[in-house]
């Protein structure tokens, strides 16, 4: 039978009194002060340095600014509205990560903290140190870490004689998530809820206490949803101090580093690391949430790999998800409109109708393999996949594989959503020749030899 197709086809002082000694930014051209020790307090005096962590917080419930004895009253009172951000973002695009860390921490003084997930994002606090300003870190205890990653806590405390700001989720709150649902719901119907418990709403509540945050996100780490991290911006997604959109800062030093210089930096400068590391893990949340990956494989496949590629925020940077393309549970999102062009718009690729696809759903035994992207054109995630898949498409020209694409948005949502698996878009399917059970593409890399290996193997 023919197909159907159309022919175009509480914390407080993590300040380091060493740190505060060292000399500025400027000063940094001297390797010397690369090498100088990290520890000039024994532990006793470290601890008598700071307060302690169940002191009363003063100005809300989340991390209370600690300090203010180390911070001069004219940067506390810096109001950011008064800053063009992206502006900065421009004019610091192509600063290094230590020039972005020492502008950070100038501007915000104690009203900023580096968000630390115990990963290979200590190289911000590296820098932090690096910079010889006093520096405030955070991180969120979700109950669920893997110990290597509480081991990797203790020695960045140790090693930069400071105090991390634990957060720790709400205990009414995950004692009815867990006596619900159970303590492993995640696998049954996604990470969103158990991480909106254990990570964003402590997040939410340690920025309430914070004008700026520091993250170790880099553009590398997610073509999907982060390659557009700017270096700085005012936080699309949550709330500082003052209360109110615009009243919070991400500074996000290291978006335009690359993975492997991250590990060159942390390498020379002998810096303590997560021995997952050693272990195959690339990207490290959570311990039932977290994989190693394999040689070749994008880190993001090594966190909650049961679930669709772009539903890989847990909320912490929700605000790299675009409302028009996927929502927190990785389901379509019901926009779609008809007023963006259309894309996979080449003579190499068919556009099949629905009974076009109906049909190969029923075929066993069909003249061809197919290869079928399932789309909306205005998600970017689509749009992103646009020039590897063409270029496919050219490259299967005459191998025998038919190259296809299918819009699924809007009227087709839940056709897709139960006979095609589309979970979030894009979706790619590959029905063989002699079966009627189509097999999605499991990976989220997207670049054309990946997607040609995937095809190769099952032709
Ligand atoms: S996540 O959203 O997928 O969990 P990812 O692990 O890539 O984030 O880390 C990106 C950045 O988010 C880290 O560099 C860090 O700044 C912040 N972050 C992630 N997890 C935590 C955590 N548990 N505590 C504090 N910050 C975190
Ligand atoms: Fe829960 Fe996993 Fe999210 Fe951790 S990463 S908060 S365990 S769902």
């Amino acid at each position: 039978m023919a197909l159907a197709f159309t022919s175009s086809t509480a914390i407080h002082g993590s300040v380091s009194s060493s740190s505060h000694q060292q000399p500025k930014v400027s000063q940094l051209g001297n390797t010397q002060l690369l090498d100088q020790p990290k520890k000039s307090l024994n532990f006793c005096q470290r601890r008598c340095a700071v307060k302690p962590l169940y002191a009363e917080p003063k100005r809300n419930e989340s991390i209370v600014p600690s300090a203010a004895t180390f911070v001069s009253p004219e940067v506390a009172e810096k109001v950011i509205e008064a800053e063009d951000f992206e502006k900065l973002a421009k004019d610091l695009e192509n600063a290094s990560p230590l020039e972005i860390m020492d502008n950070a921490l100038a501007k915000f003084g104690d009203d900023i903290a580096i968000a630390f997930s115990g990963a290979e994002d200590v190289a911000l606090i590296e820098y932090a140190h690096l910079t010889g300003r006093p520096f405030r870190v955070f991180s969120l205890d979700t109950g669920r870490l893997n110990p290597e990653t509480y081991q990797l806590f203790d020695a960045v405390e140790k090693h930069y004689g400071i105090r991390i700001e634990y957060m720790f989720p709400d205990a009414v709150e995950v004692q009815a998530l867990v006596r619900t649902k159970g303590l492993f719901s995640f696998y049954e119907d996604g990470h969103q809820e158990c991480c909106r418990v254990r990570k964003v709403r402590p997040l939410r509540r340690a920025l309430k206490g914070l004008r700026a945050w520091i993250t170790g996100q880099r553009k590398d780490q997610s073509p999907g949803t982060r390659s557009e991290v700017p270096v700085v911006q005012v936080d699309p997604s949550f709330e500082g101090l003052d209360g109110g959109s615009g009243s919070l800062v991400e500074w996000n030093p290291v978006a335009n580093v690359e993975g492997k210089d991250i590990w060159n930096f942390l390498r020379a400068m002998n810096v303590p690391v997560n021995s997952l590391h050693l272990k195959g893990y690339v990207s490290i949340g959570c311990e039932p949430c977290t994989r190693p990956v394999l040689p070749g494989q994008h880190e993001r496949e090594g966190r909650w790999w049961w679930e669709d590629a772009k539903a890989k925020e847990c909320g912490l940077h929700k605000g790299n998800i675009k409302d028009e393309s996927v929502n927190g549970n990785g389901n379509n999102a019901t926009q779609a409109t008809d007023t963006v062009a259309d894309i996979f718009d080449t003579k190499d690729i068919v556009t099949l109708s629905r009974p076009g696809v109906e049909n190969l759903l029923k075929l066993e035994d069909q003249r061809e393999p197919w290869l079928v992207v399932l789309y909306a054109p205005w998600c970017q995630f689509c749009q992103v996949l646009e020039g590897s898949y063409v270029e496919l498409a050219e490259k299967l020209g005459g191998s025998g594989v038919k190259v296809g694409k299918f819009r699924a948005d809007g009227e087709q949502k839940t056709f897709a959503q139960q006979e095609l698996q589309v979970g979030s878009f894009p979706t790619i399917l590959f029905f063989p020749k002699h079966a009627s059970q189509p097999i999605k593409y499991p990976s989220e890399k997207r670049d054309v030899d990946s997607l040609l290996a995937f095809v190769n193997a099952l032709r």
